[in-house]
């Protein structure tokens, strides 16, 4: 059916827009569609190969009852959609867009067929289609039409090949490639970051309306009229709307002239309407860590990232690690008002700062999707995180959570939507469902090894059989905190290092300072960083390669002999220290490595490995296939040394990989498709928790993996790519197999 529509002034342009037009919605044009006939044209073949559906059947079928004698038929033209591969049969002059819709095309489109948001645009590529039987000409498509030459006038982007599919009229057969860009659901490729793919499903879509103007004759509501044009033109149904939305509503059609864009979250609920056209809708993804929390603004209809962020947690000053901020609500009362307030303003300020570096308004973010453990996701909420300080370590809730965004605190629009990922369990926290979600181990036929290391390493282990999650308190060793020596990683920590298993000289790499220290280009650098300290992978990298080098042994001691060889081993009170950096007197910056930040590695790496290794016990299974380490500590370690400490089970190398900031992924990933909600939510409910606490093997893996690599378990992989030294007879399998049969035979006589 053919309507003619009012076409007031456009906002945007001040121009009068086409004065005649169809509006997709009412003039489907009666699809007859076609019989999904053997797929012959190659692409065609490649879509339905790919999953395609055939064309599906439609109301509208291709000659209905047949023309009344003397009347002529309609001419009718078929239309063949790629890369869907679906195709119908349409009367001559029906839009692109309606015949799209009518066959179930994912075509986008945000202003109805009004020629304002170029979302239709679409190909038309001309010639023979013997596969689909067809010939497509271009003047099957007519000339680009007024409303395009306004469109191409005002958007430098639209290109001659491309035409929209709102204004181009069928008027022969066609085929029409759909790209990417104009479908509704699809993938975006960040290549910035790791060709990362994310599905573009957005909770919050725009559509423009014309809304009926008031009649004394035929009375009704603004809201029921607003309603009835998202119906008519959008297909939207049984809409919600807040106070907020219509407190302001009536000022909101008259100054839009009647035409206004509205933001639906959902498909279920009005949040926000804006006079006129207006294409700008964004979204704030938030990945709150204990000690810096990151925000990144998307547009939610391209999937771009306009804007990124990132502050340390100001909570900070309440205690470096989680459990120093839990026994600071503890000894404080109202400490939890303070934390939350701090937390709060910090986001509350990011969201002002990436709106500032992306030149758009708080009001055009409709929506945060946020990430936190368990701590910080309490604190955010403003609930006391004191349960989660002691067994049993429950959660207020393990479920995702939808609320308002100025609940949190947050300066936003007063309809933006706010939605925390769920927690997994007390000690695994919405970041780990935000790794999940990222990596989708549940989709892995490989036994997957998911690592978030902070100062509690979050483990996930499993495959699309079963998953299994834990935490281990791995304490701040991991982020050069209780090193001698240690910071954070920041300009001036030693990063890299290398110890010559002939002289034990080292040399290293530092942050922010060119090149390797015994090279020129360090040398020449001098003036630059000075060398201040050793961050998280630093310290990995020098207690790995004193390993190999035989300072110390696989039970992390350093040995005094070697004092002889070196002048790098000090002694340092009853036991010895390695010197990385400095000459090891006081005078001027000296970087050592104590005995006490070996054990102190040893400590917090025997606490991962133990956890993981709980896990693998459970999952009945001796080897993981694939290993991948999440966080900011996983993207600069080298996993080489990660496991030459033991920190992971044994693996291949290449096996071994950084996930990246994947909480931070997982947090974009729900923000720009809402079904990847409903995703994650199935994924955390179906995951078993183990709580280490109070497991009782916990205790045997963790003392069997203080030594390095491990007591007992071997790494052939790993032995592949490195020398290991030999065990130690204390350290050997057998030998403590041996020790063990015996200390029972013993005890065994002792009491016979
Ligand atoms: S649907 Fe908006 S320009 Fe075609």
């Amino acid at each position: 059916m053919t309507s003619v529509t009012r076409e007031p002034c456009d906002p945007v342009t001040g121009e009068s827009v086409a004065s005649v037009t169809d509006s997709p919605a009412d003039s489907a044009g009666d699809p007859g569609v076609e019989p999904a006939a053997g797929p012959t044209e190659e692409r065609l073949v490649d879509a339905l190969a790919n999953g395609a559906d055939d064309p599906a059947p439609t109301s509208a079928s291709p000659v209905e009852d047949g023309p009344e004698a003397g009347v002529p038929a309609p001419r009718r033209a078929r239309v063949a959609f790629m890369p869907s591969g679906r195709r119908g049969t349409f009367d001559i002059g029906t839009p692109v867009l309606a015949a799209a819709r009518a066959l179930g095309v994912d075509l986008d489109s945000v202003c109805g067929g009004r020629g304002l948001c170029g979302r239709c645009q679409v190909r038309l590529p001309a010639g023979e289609f013997p596969k689909l039987g067809l010939v497509a000409r271009a003047e099957h498509a007519g000339e680009r039409t007024r409303v395009e030459a306004r469109y191409a006038r005002i958007h430098g982007d639209f290109v001659d090949a491309r035409r929209l599919g709102c204004q181009t009229r069928v008027e022969g057969d066609l085929v029409v490639d759909v790209p990417p860009e104009s479908q509704v659901h699809r993938q975006v490729i960040r290549k910035e970051v790791g060709h990362e793919v994310l599905t573009l499903n957005p909770a919050v879509r725009l559509y423009v309306v014309d809304v009926r103007e008031p009649d004394m004759h035929e009375p009704s509501g603004d809201l029921r009229r607003l309603r009835e044009a998202l119906a008519r033109e959008h297909g939207l149904s049984d809409l919600g709307c807040g106070l907020g939305v219509l407190g302001s509503l009536q000022k909101t059609l008259r100054s839009g002239n009647w035409r206004v864009t509205v933001a639906v979250h959902e498909g279920r609920e009005i949040l926000a309407v804006r006079p006129g056209y207006h294409e700008r809708v964004l979204g704030l993804a938030v990945d709150v860590g204990s000690t810096t929390i990151a925000a990144h603004l998307c547009d939610l209809a391209t999937g771009a990232v306009l804007a990124s962020g990132g502050a340390m947690n100001p909570q900070i000053r309440f205690g470096e690690d989680l459990m120093s901020r839990v026994s600071h609500v503890m000894m404080n009362p109202g400490g939890d008002i303070e934390l939350t307030g701090a937390v709060r303003g910090a986001i509350d300020a990011l969201l002002g700062e990436v709106c500032l570096e992306a030149g758009t308004e708080r009001e055009d973010v409709l929506e945060m999707v946020l990430v936190a453990n368990p701590v910080m996701h309490h604190l955010l909420l403003g609930i006391d995180p004191v349960e989660l300080g002691g067994a049993p370590f429950a959660l207020a809730t393990d479920e995702a959570l939808a609320t308002g965004a100025t609940e949190l605190g947050v300066d936003a629009h007063p309809a933006t939507r706010a939605y925390l990922l769920p927690c997994v369990a007390g000690h695994v926290g919405a970041d780990t469902a935000g790794v999940m979600l990222a990596e989708r181990p549940d989709l892995s036929e490989a036994m997957t090894l998911l690592v978030d290391v902070g100062t509690n390493a979050e483990i996930v282990l499993g495959n699309r059989d079963r998953l299994l999650a834990c935490s281990s308190p791995t304490g701040p060793a991991f982020e050069g905190a209780q090193i001698a020596a240690g910071q954070r990683a920041a300009p001036g920590a030693i990063e890299r290092v290398r110890i010559d298993p002939e002289t034990l000289e080292p040399r290293f790499s530092v942050i922010g300072r060119e090149g390797w220290s015994d090279s020129a280009a360090f040398a020449a650098d001098a003036a630059g960083v000075g060398v201040t300290g050793i961050c998280g992978s630093g310290i990995i990298e020098v207690v790995a390669e004193m390993f190999l080098a035989g300072i110390i042994d696989a039970d992390g001691v350093v040995h005094g002999e070697h004092a002889a060889r070196s002048p790098r081993i000090v002694v340092d009170g009853r036991t010895f220290s390695y010197v990385l950096y400095g000459d090891g007197s006081n005078n001027g910056v000296t970087v050592r490595v104590t005995q006490n930040d070996v054990r102190q590695i040893q400590l917090a790496k025997a606490a991962l490995y133990a956890g993981v290794r709980l896990l693998m016990d459970r999952l009945g299974v001796e080897r993981v296939e694939r290993i991948r380490l999440a966080g900011a500590f996983g993207s600069h370690i080298d996993v080489k040394y990660a496991m030459v400490l033991g920190l992971i089970p044994d693996c291949a190398l290449d096996s071994v990989s950084s996930a990246g900031n994947a909480a931070g992924t997982g947090a974009r990933t729900a923000l720009l498709d809402h079904e990847a909600r409903r995703t994650i939510e199935r994924i955390v409910r179906g995951v078993e928790k183990i709580e280490t606490a109070v497991e009782p093997d916990f205790q045997r893996h963790f003392v069997d993996a203080m030594a390095f690599p491990h007591r007992v378990d071997a790494f052939p992989e790993l032995g592949r790519v490195v020398a290991l030294p030999a065990r130690p007879a204390s350290a050997d399998p057998a030998a403590s197999a041996e020790a063990r049969r015996g200390r029972r035979a013993r005890r065994g006589a002792r009491r016979g």
